[in-house]
């Protein structure tokens, strides 16, 4: 039998993207996949897979050499997204905040010193980064944030008071991004500020701990900013110009996203392909059913579909091209392939694939909220649109 995943070789990786993506299959097999079924149970957060994952070079794959990263490009970090997903997706969406999300806004926004200081400890794995946007009333309209910072001694300093929710690997976190208005009289996108939070930080903690549909072993929290004291050097990019920022890195994020639903998707289709051919109705296979052969024969075109907008997305990042439209696009239709191809891969198995005895119902579950975090499927095609028609759509 052929997996599906196989055949992204034919498409155009460089050798160190394959070899990267090998190690991490074969890492993620050995270590990751065995315990999914329990981390999902006991809603686990393995703090030592991320010392273990740091060790292989993981935590910063695209992060540069001289900050202590893997030196590798966008593409090579959503190969490993996926490998990870394909395992567990808890543990790939924790990679995919800690690095997209939390680290290279850093590099990208940050000042000489603040890279310095912040980034390292984040590609060594010491840290775990998180990105705190959300609150309980913006959600899709992120810029109607409540969270406040407060200026001191004319701007030498903020005091940052309000409280995030959704926020993944918060209770593990080394380092926040954290967005908070700043500009009195403001109440939508303008006047947000983005800024360099430690974990340790006095007054921020977390509050409450979110029970989950499923991802049960990533970790997602509401994080409590209780006038936090921020020095101005802790301000990444310009005061008030914080929204953009969130805003370009949600563009690469979902390009991770769609990596994360690519990496389920795959590992269901091969779960149902694998029970096709041991499984035998009415005397064969039930493979050789047409109902089953027509319906893995289709899930296989709609997988390959995905990987390549996926693929698509990052190498156009990679290669320092315009991605927003791409990565939602991306985004939009790996999401959806990954909810109805884990639907389907239930179907397959039957009553199997609605036991905990196999891990089709964890897929299915873990599968949905790609549709939603880092901008529901709405919003990907109002960002979409907005590109392709020039329009203000609403
Ligand atoms: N790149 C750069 N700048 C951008 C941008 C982009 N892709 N998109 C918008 N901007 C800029 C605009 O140019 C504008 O700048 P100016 O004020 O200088 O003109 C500013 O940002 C505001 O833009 P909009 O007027 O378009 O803002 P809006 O209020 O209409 O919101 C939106 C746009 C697309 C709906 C946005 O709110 C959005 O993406 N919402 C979804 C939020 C989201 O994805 N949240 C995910 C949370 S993180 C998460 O899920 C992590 C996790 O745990 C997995």
């Amino acid at each position: 039998m052929t997996s599906t995943a196989d055949s992204a070789a034919q498409f155009d990786l460089a050798d160190h993207q394959r070899e990267v993506r090998s190690m991490v299959r074969d890492f993620a097999a050995q270590r990751i996949a065995p315990n999914a079924a329990d981390w999902d149970r006991g809603h686990v957060f393995d703090r030592s897979l991320y010392a273990e994952l740091a060790e292989l070079g993981l935590m910063g794959v695209c992060v540069p050499e001289e900050y202590d990263g893997a030196g590798m490009d966008f593409l090579s970090y959503v190969l490993v997204v996926e490998e990870l997903s394909r395992a567990d997706a808890g543990v790939g969406v924790t990679m995919a905040v800690h690095t997209s999300a939390s680290t290279l806004p850093i590099l990208h926004w940050g000042t000489d010193e603040q890279k310095a200081e912040w980034v390292p400890p984040l590609a060594r794995g010491e840290r775990i980064g998180a990105f705190a946007l959300t609150e309980s009333g913006s959600g899709s309209d992120a810029g109607a944030m409540l969270t406040r910072a407060e200026a001191r001694d004319g701007g030498a300093s903020f005091a940052i008071s309000g409280t995030k929710q959704w926020i993944t690997n918060g209770g593990h976190a080394g380092s926040f991004i954290t967005f908070a208005r700043t500009e009195e009289g403001t109440t939508d996108a303008r006047g947000v500020s983005c800024f360099l939070v430690p974990g340790d930080a006095a007054g921020l903690s977390v509050g409450r701990v979110e029970e989950k549909m499923g991802l049960n072993s990533s970790n997602t929290v509401d994080m409590v900013y209780d006038a936090v004291e921020v020095d101005a050097s802790q301000l990444l990019g310009e005061r008030s110009k914080g929204f953009r920022i969130a805003m370009q890195t949600l563009d690469g994020g979902r390009i991770t996203i769609a990596a994360q639903a690519l990496g389920i998707a795959q590992a269901a289709f091969d779960l149902a392909a694998k029970y096709a051919t041991e499984r035998s109705s009415f005397g064969k296979p039930i493979g050789a059913h047409q109902g089953v052969a027509f319906k893995l024969a289709e899930m296989s075109v709609e997988l390959e579909a995905a990987r390549a907008l996926t693929y698509r997305a990052a190498a156009r990042k990679t290669a320092g091209l315009t991605h927003t439209v791409e990565g939602a696009q991306a985004k939009l239709f790996a999401s959806g392939v990954a909810r109805r191809l884990t639907g389907e891969a239930i179907q397959v198995l039957g009553g199997y694939g609605y036991s905990r005895e196999f891990p089709a119902e964890r897929y299915y579950r873990d599968a949905k909220i790609t549709e939603i975090y880092e901008g529901t499927s709405e919003i990907q095609k109002l960002v979409i649109a907005r590109k392709l028609l020039g329009l203000d759509v609403r």
